[in-house]
């Protein structure tokens, strides 16, 4: 039987690799394994998602997080390389645009060995974002892509694919949604950290607004972060406002002394489960995320995104986000915007009904063929 590795490294990984996991399982072919290059290691980063989103245990553990850009994909790269070398795929699948997807992708097609991308074709033009040179690169070197939205295909087409190659298939991080949202519909929530601050703010009809922050271009300059900051400030004076902090963001804030003031609630990185408790219901998501940008169209949840651009004008075009930048008085206006009933819902782009992963695997399984 064919063998196929599955890479994933990174929190937005995980979700991405659970469905089609799901799917592998269920056709029965090819054989798999999975491979974790160990970008992310803490447990609320990493473990917390294995478990609750039914993934199971990696085959290989490279435990190579850490350090500079170079550094990561460089130990990335050398222990997926020996791994290959003993143990040959007859594929690689990489997912999304981390320094995971890009390291992997680079030591498979240097080995001969065919490398499917799953969230081919985005690109937001911003080349200062290294998830941008990491999906460039990944699909300059991709035999097969699995494209989310029009966006992607027009791209590959742009830069010279093949038409055979791309492969519009829908979401699978939108698969991994409406799965666990069926699960959370059935579930106790009162063990959530979150779910008391939930609880207290509905109990007297009040909303809440939910942040992510954790782009080095928002969160690693003190300038930046400390415009952000006020104007997340001002927003919470009306709404209140709960932020799982990213490690990187949590360090930064303390090196940087920016004080969120009273009326936002920090806490740590939050599993699956508990995070999309607290968004799903939220008044407004305030983020730089990619992922979220996606899961709250897929939702119908107001988004207000705080970059100037995004890979993923679908979320633009037919969902719920609006794009605003760093400007303060732009982020505060949309999300009072929100507060008026004025915010977006938009509808569920096409083709993000939850099936994406098996699409993947029966094109998989016939490209596997002709290898
Ligand atoms: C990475 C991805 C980004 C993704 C994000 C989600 C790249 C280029 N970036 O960014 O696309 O949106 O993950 O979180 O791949 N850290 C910990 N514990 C962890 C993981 C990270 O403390 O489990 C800290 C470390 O100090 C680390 C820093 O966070 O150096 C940054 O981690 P890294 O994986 O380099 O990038 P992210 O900012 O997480």
């Amino acid at each position: 039987m064919k063998k196929l590795y599955l890479v994933a490294g990174a929190r937005p990984n995980f979700m991405k690799i659970a469905p089609i996991v799901r799917a592998l399982q269920a056709h029965g072919e090819p054989a798999f394994r999975i491979i974790h290059t160990g970008q992310h290691y803490d447990r609320e980063m990493n473990d917390v998602f294995f478990e609750e989103l039914g993934i199971p245990k990696p085959d290989v553990f490279m435990g190579a997080g850490g350090g500079s850009h170079a550094q990561q994909t460089a130990k990335i790269m050398v222990a997926f390389e020996e791994l290959c070398q003993v143990e040959p795929p007859d594929a690689v699948l990489v997912v999304g645009d981390v320094n995971s997807t890009l390291a992997c992708s680079i030591v498979a097609k240097k080995l001969n060995i065919p490398v499917a991308h799953v969230e081919a074709g985005l690109r937001s033009g911003d080349m200062s974002m290294p998830e941008e040179v990491n999906r460039i690169v990944t699909d300059s070197i991709s035999d097969w892509f699995f494209v989310t939205e029009p966006s992607g295909i027009v791209n590959l087409r742009n830069e010279g694919k093949p038409d055979s190659a791309i492969h519009y298939v829908g979401h699978v991080m939108v698969d991994n949604l409406l799965y666990q949202a069926g699960k959370l519909a059935n579930m106790d929530t009162s063990g959530f950290e979150t779910s008391e601050y939930k609880a207290a703010r509905q109990a007297n009809g009040g909303r809440y607004g939910v942040v992510t922050l954790h782009r080095p271009a928002n969160v690693d300059n003190a300038e930046v972060m400390a415009r952000i900051g006020g104007a997340l400030r001002e927003v919470a004076a009306e709404l209140p406002l709960i932020f799982p902090v990213h490690p990187r963001t949590r360090g930064n804030l303390e090196k940087f002394g920016i004080d969120l003031g009273p009326d936002i609630t920090l806490i740590g990185p939050q599993g699956y489960m508990a995070f999309l408790d607290l968004w799903k219901d939220a008044a407004v998501v305030l983020t730089d995320s990619g992922g979220l940008q996606e899961e709250t169209t897929a939702l119908g949840v107001s988004c207000v995104t705080i970059r100037d651009n995004t890979e993923r004008p679908i979320t633009v075009e037919e969902g719920s986000n609006v794009l605003v930048g760093t400007d303060p008085a732009r982020i505060v206006a949309e999300a009072r915007k929100v507060l008026r009933g004025e915010g977006r819902r938009g509808q569920r782009p096409r083709l993000w009904d939850g099936k994406a992963a098996e699409r993947i695997v029966e094109l998989l399984v016939q490209e596997l063929v002709r290898t």
